[in-house]
């Protein structure tokens, strides 16, 4: 069947006012950029003759300046979920021009086909390959498009002719049943195979297929400097600990990590712990550092729902897929975070805090308790399932200005619950076992950075002493580094005298 071929102008104009899009990819990889950059500028040229134009976009995660970027600059999302990163869509949904709700990436997929968020219009999805009969090779990232394929009433294809169709063989298709009728997801290791190389899309409703060229757009991350090399290696001696111990297969276990520059330094540290033995992943995203990793022989293998690569890394394996074809296996979210695969696989969770309390509650995702940075992400999927959950973040940030180790997390996505392990530029809290005030000693003298050691203590004592309580918390004054930041700039101005 011959599709039709149309110019991404053409696809942006059987987009209406008030549609709900699902968009391919995870990260920046994967995504669109064609159709959604003319959507951008239909939007603008509507709001000009003064219509209205707003679209609902659900992505797999974040997605990257063509998509995200061009519609937020556009003022053309009404709805998104459920991870974003883009600067401008961060600046819509903190000023409510859109309305973001974030959840865990996982669980997306599945409350689409529940019908939770009602029907999906469109659905823009790039592709390496469009066969006769519809079938489509995905590029470097999968996400959501199964589901978003099933419930579009019409699909357009942006086929990127950057991408090589020797990518055919790297995707690993599979769709669970749903309630009542789910089975377990037969995934026993990492580079298990249960799906389809491609996704079979119903050829009458691919609406046409755009050319592109364009590349994912992802730049290279910032330098490692001590303090990101201190964590990382801070990270890597516990683990080596734990293997000591027999707390972790001397085997070792497959690995998850999350995103972002902590995240890229604990992978740069693992190359170097060559105590721990070549090692594998069960994640959602795979960075440079992992590709580096598996040429050195680091890392046998990736599971994972995208390669999000900076372009000149991502140039590097697509040049070369020979060497990668049995190194990885690119799947679904909805697989990539399952659940029930990370806590039977025994996956080690590793990933990044904007803020822990010294009670061990973590927040990833809101600046000062409201501004939201990019959202949850997979943490919660790996946090909550791991076979240990770390988090990572350096002690301080701004140059002391903030103290990533708070009396109180200003918004809290993990719960002590689910966290077992905090590590800074410092050291590293082991919390497993504890009851509160042990861990909030332990992460203030191992975690917290000195310029803010005396000021944690006073603040634990203040409960200890007066108040009591298991979590022995003084409201009045939990919130005091955030107000002391908001007012003075600086969180050391609290003044703890105010709350005796
Ligand atoms: N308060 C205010 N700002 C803070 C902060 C805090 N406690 N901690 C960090 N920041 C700022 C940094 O200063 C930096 O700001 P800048 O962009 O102006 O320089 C920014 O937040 C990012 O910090 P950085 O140390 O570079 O962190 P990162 O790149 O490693 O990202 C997260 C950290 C938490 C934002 C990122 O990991 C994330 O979005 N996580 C949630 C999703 C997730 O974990 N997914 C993984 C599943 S696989």
């Amino acid at each position: 069947m011959a599709f039709p071929i149309l110019s991404a102008q053409e696809a942006a104009e059987l987009i209406k006012n008030g549609d709900t899009i699902g968009l391919s990819g995870f990260t920046a990889s994967g995504s669109p950029k064609v159709i959604t950059e003319a959507l951008a500028a239909k939007a603008v040229k509507e709001h000009e003759e003064g219509r209205p134009f707003k679209v609902s976009i659900f992505t797999g995660a974040s997605t990257n300046n063509h998509a995200d970027g061009a519609l937020a600059r556009a003022n053309a999302i009404d709805r998104r979920s459920p991870y974003q990163n883009t600067p401008d869509l961060r600046t819509r949904i903190n000023s409510h021009d859109c309305h973001y709700f974030d959840l865990h990436l996982s669980e997306l997929a599945q409350k689409f086909r529940y019908g939770t968020y009602g029907n999906l219009d469109v659905a823009i999805i790039e592709v390496a390959k469009v066969f006769d009969n519809g079938e489509v090779v995905l590029g470097t990232g999968v996400g959501n498009v199964p589901t978003y394929a099933i419930h579009a009433k019409k699909i357009f294809l942006e086929l990127n002719d950057k991408l090589p169709e020797g990518l055919y063989g790297f995707h690993d298709i599979y769709l669970p049943l749903d309630p009542p009728n789910r089975r377990e997801i037969p995934i026993y290791k990492p580079s298990d195979r249960i799906g389809h190389p491609t996704v079979k899309l119903d050829p009458a409703k691919i609406a046409g297929i755009v050319h592109s060229d364009a590349y994912d757009g992802i730049k290279g991350f910032t330098a490692l400097d001590d303090t990101t090399l201190q964590i990382g290696a801070n990270v890597c001696n516990f683990l080596i600990g734990e293997v000591r111990a027999g707390r972790i297969p001397k085997s070792f276990l497959p690995i998850q990590s999350g995103v972002g520059n902590v995240a890229n330094a604990v992978l740069f540290g693992l190359g170097d712990a060559k105590e721990l033995p070549p090692f594998e992943m069960y994640t959602e995203v795979i960075q440079d550092a992992v590709i580096d990793l598996m040429k050195m022989g680091r890392c046998k293998f990736g599971s994972t729902c995208s390669l999000t690569l900076s372009d000149t890394k991502e140039a590097e394996v697509l040049s070369n897929l020979d060497f990668f074809r049995d190194k990885l296996v690119l799947r679904p979210a909805e697989i990539s975070n399952s659940p029930e695969v990370i806590r039977r696989l025994g996956v080690i969770a590793m990933n990044t805090a904007l803020e822990a309390d010294i009670f061990g509650h973590v927040n990833s995702t809101h600046v000062v308790g409201t501004r939201m940075m990019n959202g949850i992400g997979g943490s919660g999927d790996f946090t909550r399932n791991g076979y240990i959950s770390i988090f990572s973040c350096p002690s301080v940030t701004k140059g002391g200005l903030i103290s990533n180790i708070v009396p109180m997390a200003s918004h809290i996505d993990h719960t002590e619950h689910s966290v077992d392990v905090i590590i800074t530029e410092q050291g590293v809290a082991d919390l497993r076992g504890l009851d509160p005030v042990q861990r909030a000693e332990r992460i203030i003298d191992n975690c917290a950075n000195p310029i803010y050691r005396p000021l944690l203590h006073e603040y634990l004592k203040m409960g200890t002493d007066g108040r009591g309580g298991q979590t022995p918390h003084s409201l009045n004054a939990a919130m005091a580094f955030h107000t002391a930041f908001q007012e003075t700039g600086d969180m050391r101005n609290v003044d703890w005298a105010k709350f005796f």
